[in-house]
């Protein structure tokens, strides 16, 4: 093994140490023990060597693999190539044109700056660099330390053949050739996501793989993450002081049950960084219960001063000058755009999804919260047919639209608000305490449709859907799973400010209780209280409910409070109402949550819609499934071949 030379070829237990004097390494020996962190793998060597790439200013990257990286790896760019008199330099150790002091290091926006990159690849591989700059009348090539005119265009190609050949511990390391194949490629994912500005296509043993032309980061990620995630995203773009984050974050549709769908880049460089996960995974709390992992595409960009790439040789780490505002900053940012409905969105209301510059966000309206089962199911109709296509416009409803549905001062609200208020009025929230009579007046001030981004409801089907009419055209709505969001917000916000409505019974609920539940009573009263029950022992074996949260009347009290009082038992007091807050009100919501074929009028239908307008992240329901999608009447002509 070339990395053992014979001087170290001692008894098993003698000390070299001991025996020999100190040498200082060759150079070549550096570079092999160096490579051992720089290119530990194929895909390590793909990855720096687009980084140079793109440091070198290329519009087009070319990436050929032969045998998972292992047999060839060579990538050729078009950016400014290295003059002749450089390229020994280049595949020397310490050497860069990227800085040249600490200060610079500090300062440091090209992706390379370590210098090691070209000379480690070299000690480990058969490397033959070909280059061209634009001023020179022909290329040059190093093989081997000797430099020769060579052919070819303007830019750089670095041909690395038989990875490891001299290091055979290292190769034996190596997994197949599809799995190399796979972390190349997915470097390749990586850094393209980065730079839509770029093409790049990749091929591996001679077929193409992936091609991707110059676009936006909203074509290029749609592209590279699919259709799931396209649907279903949030565009943000946030300033705060000197830190920017822009990107996209995956919807819970859009969720994954691998973590392979991250991607956050610093400064355009990808990183794993656990803070930054750890941000992003508590934003998502809210909306993504279980083991299901989000998908996103975000750039944190802040003057390099404020950050240490210098971490790892591999640069995949970083650190930040003050990480607690990074942590703030990326989680609210991100609980922000997730918190925002897509009704508040649809329509006129502004917001992030509108927002930013560089990143194009989806248009207004289009429907980003419709999964991928709306969209198959509308293009099942549109594909086959001869009038597919075009026609986008053909329905002509756009905003001379008029909606004959919208309740009319004599129409379906006049109805009593008994039942409403039952269900939907419990003393907090928007818009819900509202008699039927002003909710009348308030519909027949003919406010603008959009003011109603999920429409009028028209029906219930099977009881357990609401449909309803907006602008767009046809809004199916989930009645439990919204209900449950909507609860469950209500309640959180209720707890968070102290102020838990109470809504006493008029005859206690009495039931039969063993020893565990009557003592976990008596022993958590505060906790009890600040939840909104009141319980109490009345025999050893009997347990009292006296009074309920307000927003959970409805719900069947004995199993509300032994659901309650096996979570605090379990969980202790404190941490029944700080760790396990969501969980605990998610289950109470749930219990309430009007549940399927409970019939709704039509009053309690459009209050549901209200307050759905009004709830933060009200487009999923507390386990992340859809609490609403939209079928446009673009859609629905599509299905029915109308006006193409
Ligand atoms: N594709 C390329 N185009 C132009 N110059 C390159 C390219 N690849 C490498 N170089 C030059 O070779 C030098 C050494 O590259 P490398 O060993 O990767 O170190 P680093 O990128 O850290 O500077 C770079 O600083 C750069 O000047
Ligand atoms: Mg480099």
């Amino acid at each position: 093994m070339s990395e053992t030379p014979d001087r170290y070829n001692h008894e098993m237990n003698s000390n070299p140490a001991t025996h020999r004097p100190i040498l200082a390494l060759p150079d070549n020996l550096i570079s092999q023990i160096a490579a051992g962190e720089v290119v530990e793998r194929p895909s390590a060597v793909v990855k720096e060597v687009l980084e140079n790439a793109l440091d070198a200013g290329a519009s087009n990257v070319v990436i050929r693999l032969e045998e998972g990286g292992v047999k060839r790896i060579a990538i050729t760019d078009n950016g400014r190539g290295i003059p002749p008199d450089q390229l020994t330099l280049a595949v020397a150790r310490h050497a860069t044109s990227k800085i040249a002091s600490l200060d610079e290091l500090e300062h440091v926006a090209t992706l390379g700056f370590r210098g090691e990159a070209l000379a480690s690849i070299a000690s480990v591989s058969l490397l033959t660099l070909t280059t061209r700059t634009a001023d020179a009348p022909h290329a040059w090539q190093i093989e081997n330390g000797k430099v020769s005119p060579a052919s070819g265009a303007q830019g750089t190609t670095v041909d690395v053949q038989d990875l490891y050949y001299n290091t055979p511990a290292r190769r034996k390391f190596l997994k197949s050739e599809q799995t190399e194949f796979g972390h190349c490629a997915e470097i390749v994912r990586r850094i393209a996501l980065a730079r839509p500005d770029v093409s790049f296509s990749l091929s591996h043993n001679g077929k193409a793989v992936d091609h991707w032309n110059v676009s936006a980061i909203d074509k290029r990620s749609a592209q590279i993450l699919g259709e799931a995630f396209s649907n279903a995203r949030l565009s943000l773009d946030e300033n705060a002081g000197p830190l920017r984050i822009h990107g996209f974050v995956g919807l819970p549709t859009a969720s994954k049950a691998r973590a392979d769908a991250q991607f956050f880049y610093v400064n355009g460089r990808f990183v794993r960084d656990k803070l930054l996960t750890h941000a992003v995974r508590a934003a998502y709390q809210d909306v993504l219960h279980g083991d299901r992992y989000p998908s996103y595409v975000l750039g944190l960009d802040l003057d390099p001063a404020l950050v240490d790439v210098n971490v790892h040789p591999s640069k995949i780490e970083v650190r930040f000058r003050d990480s607690r505002s990074v942590h703030q900053f990326v989680f609210h940012a991100v609980s922000r755009a997730l918190a925002q409905t897509s009704a508040t969105a649809f329509g006129t209301v502004p917001g992030p999804m509108s927002a930013g510059s560089g990143i194009a966000a989806p248009a207004n309206g289009s429907m980003p919260w419709i999964s991928g089962e709306q969209t198959t199911f509308a293009s099942q109709f549109a594909n086959p047919s001869p009038y597919a296509g075009g026609g986008s416009n053909g329905s002509g409803y756009g905003n001379a639209y008029q909606n004959p549905y919208r309740p009319q001062q004599n129409g379906g609200v006049t109805q009593s608000m008994e039942s409403y208020g039952a269900f939907f009025s419990p003393g907090i929230g928007s818009g819900v305490n509202e008699t039927g009579a002003s909710y009348a007046n308030q519909v027949a001030n003919s406010l603008p449709d959009d003011d109603y981004p999920l429409g009028f409801a028209l029906a219930q089907l099977h009881g357990v859907y609401v449909l309803a009419q907006n602008s767009k055209g046809l809004v199916l709505v989930d009645m439990h799973a919204a209900h449950e969001r909507i609860l469950y917000e209500q309640l959180k916000n209720a707890l968070d400010e102290n102020s838990m409505p109470v809504q006493p019974m008029l005859i206690p609920i009495t039931f039969f209780a063993d020893a565990v539940e009557v003592g976990t009573v008596e022993e958590h009263q505060d906790t009890l209280k600040a939840l909104g029950f009141d319980m109490a022992a009345i025999s050893p074996t009997t347990l009292a409910v006296r009074a309920v949260p307000a927003l959970l009347k409805n719900a069947d009290a004995q199993s509300l409070a032994r659901d309650v009082l096996r979570e605090v038992r379990e969980f202790g007091g404190s941490r029944v109402l700080i760790d396990r807050r969501n969980e605990l009100l998610g289950t109470l919501a749930c219990h309430t949550a009007v549940r399927a074929n409970r019939s709704l009028t039509v009053p309690e239908m459009n209050a549901l819609l209200r307050q759905m307008e009004h709830t933060e992240r009200s487009d999923q329901c507390n386990h992340g499934r859809p609490t609403w999608v939209q079928l446009g009447l673009n859609d629905l002509d599509k299905m029915f071949l109308r006006g193409q």
